[in-house]
């Protein structure tokens, strides 16, 4: 009933004149005027020699080794591997899939988090997106769960996808997983940076049964912009993507655009809020203009350690 009524809710936002964000509602044209500019800057990109260059660059992810040490991880959970993947939009540089699952093949991890934007283009339907992660990640084997949350660039009808194939969707709600005699909570939110809904933030804040247990936590959420208030409730992790860490940078990494409304710290990488660690991906694929400057895609892998 919880998800029929989020479901009803989403679609409602989608087709509104106003992008919800967690510092309140902004016009949906502002947000089509930057698509309009960075479409014309692909334009102009794609009749200069740095239009391939950009889309080999794209085309060459790397694979990012993590370990982390969160406080208060029960014993039975040291070691336990997580593949974070973020931002695949695999439907915008198709290519890429076959880039992905060449790094991914034959690798085995405990839990699947992708942080959204499996979407690209509006255009293109849902299933080619979703499809073409499932070619992604043919050969890699995921022993315990499959998490998946929504981006900025995902509809309502995405999460059906996802769970089609496979993947529990949280959309503001927390999952406890079991290792030995410890447990681990999973909260996931609905994209904050144009879907907010206070729901989120009461979902960061619910306590997971049963209550007064000493959790450690790991938040999902698609962009850094909720750092703070995951910090304050108490999160041990905080995994995001959203930004492609800036996807056309300055020379050393500098992102030119982030399009973080807050929490603008947690744009790139690993970071600190308070006493909990973030890390945002740099994701997986590319919007458009599907090119890359001094910057590169990635897939994680992040091993958790007492
Ligand atoms: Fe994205």
């Amino acid at each position: 009933m919880y998800e029929d009524q989020w479901a009803t809710e989403r679609r409602r936002l989608e087709k509104g004149r106003h992008i919800s964000g967690p510092d309140g509602l902004r016009p949906r044209w502002r947000k089509a005027v930057f698509t309009r500019l960075l479409d014309v800057l692909g334009a102009g990109l794609r009749v200069t020699p740095f239009y391939a260059r950009g889309q080999a660059n794209a085309l060459n992810l790397r694979r990012v080794e993590l370990a982390l040490r969160l406080p208060g991880l029960p014993p039975s959970f040291d070691g336990y591997r997580i593949l974070h993947l973020s931002d695949t939009h695999l439907d915008v540089l198709p290519e890429l899939a076959a880039v992905v699952r060449g790094l991914l093949e034959g690798a085995e991890v405990d839990l699947l988090a992708v942080t959204g934007d499996v979407h690209g283009d509006h255009a293109t339907p849902v299933a080619r997106s979703a499809g073409l992660l499932g070619e992604a990640l043919r050969g890699i084997k995921v022993t315990g769960a499959q998490l998946a949350i929504l981006g900025n660039h995902d509809s309502q009808a995405m999460a059906d996808q996802l769970m089609g194939m496979g993947f529990e969707v949280l959309v503001n709600r927390s999952v406890v997983i079991r290792r030995g005699d410890g447990r681990l909570v999973f909260t996931g939110l609905d994209d904050v940076n144009s879907f907010y809904t206070e729901a989120a933030r009461i979902a960061l804040d619910a306590e997971v049964q049963p209550a007064g247990s000493d959790d450690c936590r790991v938040a999902l959420v698609h962009s850094a912009e909720m750092a703070d208030h995951a910090a304050r409730a108490g999160y041990a992790l905080y995994l995001a993507g959203h930004t492609h860490g800036g996807q056309i940078c300055l020379p050393g990494g500098r992102p030119l655009v982030t399009t973080l409304r807050r929490c603008r710290h947690g744009a790139v990488g690993l970071w600190h809020e308070g006493a909990m660690i973030g890390y945002t991906s740099a994701g997986v694929g590319v919007s458009h203009p599907p090119v890359r400057f001094n910057c590169q895609g990635e897939v994680a892998f992040i091993t958790l350690r007492c």
